[in-house]
């Protein structure tokens, strides 16, 4: 079962919400609802995030991102669709049993994250088991547990304000943490932070991601942050998905101009892979051949070279020559063992396409791609590897749209007052 599910969700702010949902179903845009004197912030989202998945929700902004998170854990109603949290549509539960799921299963990370300067740290970290009633050692033992997580051992008992920037939002990290819940919901964030530390923490994230197993649904403007972070992007642009899919699905196939335009910047040679790019193998020759049969199969393929691999187990042993062949043929060898050269140029399917220019231009053959088991699963020319180049700068060209600012951090004027975080406001007051 998805962790979270959202059905044909939608948030218009202003008047006439209603009528405004009708027309966007019937094919209005959001400038016809605009109209009305309604805006459309969320239009017909869905999408399921799996539990223990990193779904990231991407868009300039002004894109929706925010109203479509704070639907997720009903801060706000929405105009209409629905939320499933575990199965449960909180729409239809009584405003007791809402809070009391939001206080159970999810969390929320913010990029302004309101530390209560006259805590310590340990005790902001506690703050959401505080409001949930959890007794004071537990409180703190699991506060504690939360800091070292985020790194923050030895400040447990230090003031918000003799701490840097960065150390505050591990401090909402660890807050978030400690309230144990398996959602995270996380609004830009790393967005206030410097770039290192920024990187920094995306690391972190990724590397607690992998012990602890949440379900993190992460807003970002930044694609390379998206591509970091993502299991699943979700591109969003005035209000509506425009494409769902993993950063490669992205970058190769932007569903439009808009995230293709997104995607121009990005270094795609730092997230593609040998896998993404690579061919099959067609100059092969058994490793545990005869010289006649490997001469035959190159001939045939008219190679000067090629690649020899164990006929069972596919390993790949190394390369063979034409001259070599020849030679040992005429030796009448029995086998192509001794002429084998293991010092072939190969690289393992995940190495980064960066990472492959330097092996490229050593290896006079085509560059072989090898599994965990040394086993040969295809090759990639030089003409393929430039030929992938070539085609990013082609995205970086043909876009007709003028590039998309991405670089503007958000004004803090949406993000919520302290006390949103963790308590709970009431429902559906802001349209
Ligand atoms: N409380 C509100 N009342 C009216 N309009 C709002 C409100 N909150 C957001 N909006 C509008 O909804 C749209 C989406 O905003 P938001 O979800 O904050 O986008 P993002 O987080 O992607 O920057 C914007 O046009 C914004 O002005
Ligand atoms: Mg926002």
């Amino acid at each position: 079962m998805a962790a979270v599910r959202a059905e044909g969700l939608y948030k218009v702010f202003g008047r006439r919400a209603d009528v405004a949902v009708r027309q966007l179903k019937e094919g209005a845009s959001r400038d016809d609802v605009a109209k009305l004197g309604a805006t459309a912030a969320v239009i017909d989202a869905s999408f399921e995030v799996q539990p223990g998945e990193i779904f990231v929700v991407m868009g300039l902004s002004g894109s929706g991102k925010s109203t479509l998170i704070r639907m997720l854990n009903g801060l706000w109603e929405a105009t209409d669709g629905h939320v499933y949290i575990d199965g449960m549509d909180i729409a239809n539960i009584s405003d007791a049993r809402l809070r009391q799921v939001r206080k159970e299963k999810i969390s929320m990370v913010f990029q302004h994250f309101a530390l209560l300067p006259h805590r310590t740290v340990v005790q902001n970290a506690a703050y959401a088991l505080d409001i949930q009633g959890v007794d004071k050692e537990e409180r703190l033992t699991r506060a504690q547990e939360a800091l070292e997580l985020v790194g923050l051992r030895g400040w447990e008992d230090k003031y918000p304000s003799q701490l840097s920037g960065g150390m505050k939002q591990r401090v909402g990290l660890a807050r978030a943490l400690a309230a144990g819940s398996d959602i995270m919901l996380m609004d830009e964030a790393f967005s206030a932070l410097d770039p290192l530390i920024r990187r920094e923490m995306q690391d972190q994230l990724v590397q607690l991601q992998s012990s602890l197993n949440k379900t993190i649904i992460f807003i970002t403007h930044d694609l390379n942050e998206a591509m970091r972070l993502g299991d699943r992007i979700a591109v969003m642009r005035d209000g509506r998905i425009v494409q769902i899919g993993t950063a490669e699905e992205v970058l190769n196939d932007p569903a439009n101009d808009y995230v293709a335009q997104f995607v121009a910047d990005v270094d795609r040679t730092r997230v593609l892979t040998a896998a993404n790019v690579m061919e099959p193998a067609q100059y092969v020759v058994n490793a545990e051949a005869g010289p006649r049969e490997a001469q035959h199969t190159m001939r045939e393929r008219q190679a000067s070279a090629a690649f020899a691999v164990g006929r069972r187990d596919r390993k790949l042993h190394g390369v063979v020559h034409d001259k070599d062949v020849v030679n040992a043929v005429k030796r009448g060898d029995q086998s192509i063992a001794a002429i084998i050269d293991p010092n072939v140029g190969s690289v393992h399917q995940d190495t980064y396409l960066a990472d492959l220019f330097a092996p490229s231009a050593e290896s006079p053959l085509p560059l072989a791609v090898i599994d965990d088991e040394k086993r040969l699963v295809g090759v990639v020319p030089r003409v393929t590897l430039l030929s992938a180049m070539a085609s990013f700068v082609e995205v970086i060209h043909t876009g007709e749209h003028p590039p998309v600012n991405t670089g503007s951090p958000e004004d803090a004027e949406n993000e919520p007052t302290p006390d949103e975080v963790v308590v709970v406001p009431p429902r559906g007051g802001t349209a």
